[in-house]
């Protein structure tokens, strides 16, 4: 499975799939079924995003893997977005409700449509959530491998 099927089959955001950013999840038998990485945007922010499980692989510790790998590289503060229903998992990670008055300029206008076309619609808000670390070299590199057991 690759990055693209990955992402459709979660019915996650399908732009900005670069995949030399991404950190995969492999089997010992090289199946990829894990991914996240770290997007940059247009005004300096950084996003943890993109991550998926295949389904039969859930529940195993992968995404916390890959949360957990990604994190040790990644730019602060970093940003996410998700369902609200997941808001406590990301918690684990140090993520917190970001402060809505002090969102790059990406995340406000993304905060504005989500407000405009998600209102009312599956019962869930966007929530944007950030995290502060002291680690700042932004991961850049070629797309890296985590081995699963
Ligand atoms: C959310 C998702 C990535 C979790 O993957 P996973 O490999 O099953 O997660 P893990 O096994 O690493 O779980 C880590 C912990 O989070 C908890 N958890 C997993 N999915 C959760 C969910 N949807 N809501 C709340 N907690 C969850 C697990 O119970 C586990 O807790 P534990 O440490 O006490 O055992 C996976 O369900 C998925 O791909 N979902 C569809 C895509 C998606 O929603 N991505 C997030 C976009 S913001």
């Amino acid at each position: 499975m690759y990055i693209r099927s990955l992402i459709h089959e979660a019915r996650i955001n399908p732009v900005g799939l670069n995949w030399r950013r991404f950190l995969l999840a492999v089997t010992p038998d090289g199946k990829v079924v894990g991914c996240a990485q770290i997007k940059p945007h247009y005004d300096g922010s950084s996003e943890f995003a993109s991550l998926a499980v295949d389904p039969p692989h859930r529940g195993r510790g992968t995404a916390r893997n890959l949360i957990e790998q990604l994190l040790k590289t990644s730019p602060h503060p970093i940003y996410l977005t998700c369902r609200s229903g997941l808001g406590p998992f990301y918690v684990r990670f140090g993520f917190r409700v970001a402060d809505q008055n002090d969102l790059p300029p990406y995340f406000r206008r993304l905060k504005r449509l989500a407000d405009i076309f998600l209102h009312g619609k599956h019962g869930e808000a966007l929530l944007i959530m950030c995290r502060y670390d002291e680690t700042s070299s932004l991961n850049t590199g070629s797309n890296t491998y985590l081995k699963l057991d």
